[in-house]
């Protein structure tokens, strides 16, 4: 049966990275068919609308989608685009691989290979029961965190390790200061572990993590965390292995998944064909993994990895002249 994905070109440099990511995925016969839908800036101008029905009517049937960076809109009544999408699909659980590429700007040249599964739905990035008092003066958020988040997206960290063979998942949290939210996170995560007697478990926490991970990124594995500390954490990891430009991010639910950049729109190179595809190019590879096609995973991760080593026509964020469409059409020859 032929599987169709949903396409969100996005906003800023969305439409240039979806443009050269289709070519890479037109070149690996991967028999996937695209059906175009509209979400943020664009679907507010075409449809008067951030989130359009027909969008999620399209994301629910073909419960695969491949999306672009969405603007959110700064201003009162808007919500973020992406938290609501990951919301609205219970897209609980998201997943952001960090590895080590040649002839990137990193400080560390290779030796870095670890996944942040980070808390989708909960916690304090939702923004959930945010007030200011009138005055201007106090503003108010509420952060909820439930066992049963918790629960599962524990378990999804150690069942991707043992999915992934990987040896070892590191909680992240901030219970002894956060004790009610952060608490039950781990406290629950620490019940879970007992039921994987075969990966190891440590418990770290957020500002001793960050610092550690900055010292000595080798020691990780597989990090879960609560959402805003997963926002913040695999940015740096996007750092320890050259850039947002490399960084993709899967979020997966039970009945939909969607695979997209680590990025944002980018303003300020957007239009300018400088943009780095490959973000989006390893959420590709993540999506084919999700949909079975390990050897087609594979060989465009190889294809990306033998193109940074030949430094051809790498985009300026890596150090190279080229530009978006051009690193795509040297990755493409390499397949
Ligand atoms: P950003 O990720 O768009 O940009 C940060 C810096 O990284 C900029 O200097 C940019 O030029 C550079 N950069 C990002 N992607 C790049 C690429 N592929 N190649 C080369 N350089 C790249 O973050 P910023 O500026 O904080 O956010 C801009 C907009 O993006 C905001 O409206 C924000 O809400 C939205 N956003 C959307 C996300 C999504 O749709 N998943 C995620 C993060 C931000």
């Amino acid at each position: 049966m032929t599987q169709t994905i949903t396409v969100i070109r996005g906003d800023g440099i969305g439409p240039e990275i979806m443009d050269a990511t289709l070519y890479v995925l037109d070149a690996l016969d991967t028999g996937l068919q695209y059906e175009e839908a509209d979400a943020g800036l664009v679907a507010l101008e075409k449809h008067g609308e951030l989130l359009p029905a027909a969008t999620m009517d399209s994301i629910r049937r073909n419960r695969v989608a491949l999306k672009s960076p969405l603007t959110t809109p700064v201003g009162e009544g808007f919500s973020s685009i992406n938290v609501e999408l990951r919301k609205r699909f219970d897209l609980y659980a998201n997943v952001r691989p960090a590895k080590s590429f040649p002839n990137t700007k990193s400080r560390f040249p290779m030796g870095v290979d670890l996944i942040t599964v980070r808390e989708n739905t909960e916690g304090a990035y939702i923004g959930e029961g945010q007030s200011l008092s009138e005055d201007g003066d106090t503003a108010i958020l509420m952060q909820k965190v439930t066992r049963r988040g918790s629960e599962r997206i524990v378990r999804y960290a150690f069942d991707l390790a043992r999915s992934a063979g990987r040896k070892k998942v590191t909680v992240v949290h901030k219970a002894n200061i956060l004790k009610s939210t952060s608490g039950l996170f781990l406290k629950v995560a620490r019940e879970v572990a007992q039921r994987y007697p075969d990966i190891q478990c440590n418990e770290m926490i957020v500002d001793n993590c960050c610092m550690q991970l900055v010292m000595k990124p080798e020691q990780f594995d597989i990090i879960v965390t609560t959402n805003l500390f997963g926002d913040i954490i695999s940015d740096l990891c996007a750092g320890l292995v050259g850039g947002l430009g490399l960084a993709p991010g899967a979020n997966i639910g039970t009945e939909a998944a969607i695979f997209e950049a680590v990025h944002g729109t980018a303003p300020d190179i957007a239009g300018k064909g400088l943009a780095n595809p490959c973000a989006l190019l390893l959420g590709v590879v993540q999506m084919l993994e999700h949909l079975g096609q390990l050897d087609n995973a594979r060989r465009l991760r190889e294809a990306i990895v033998a193109t940074l080593e030949a430094k051809d026509s790498l985009t300026p964020d890596l150090g190279g002249e080229g530009n978006t469409m051009s690193f795509a059409k040297a990755i493409a020859t390499r397949l």
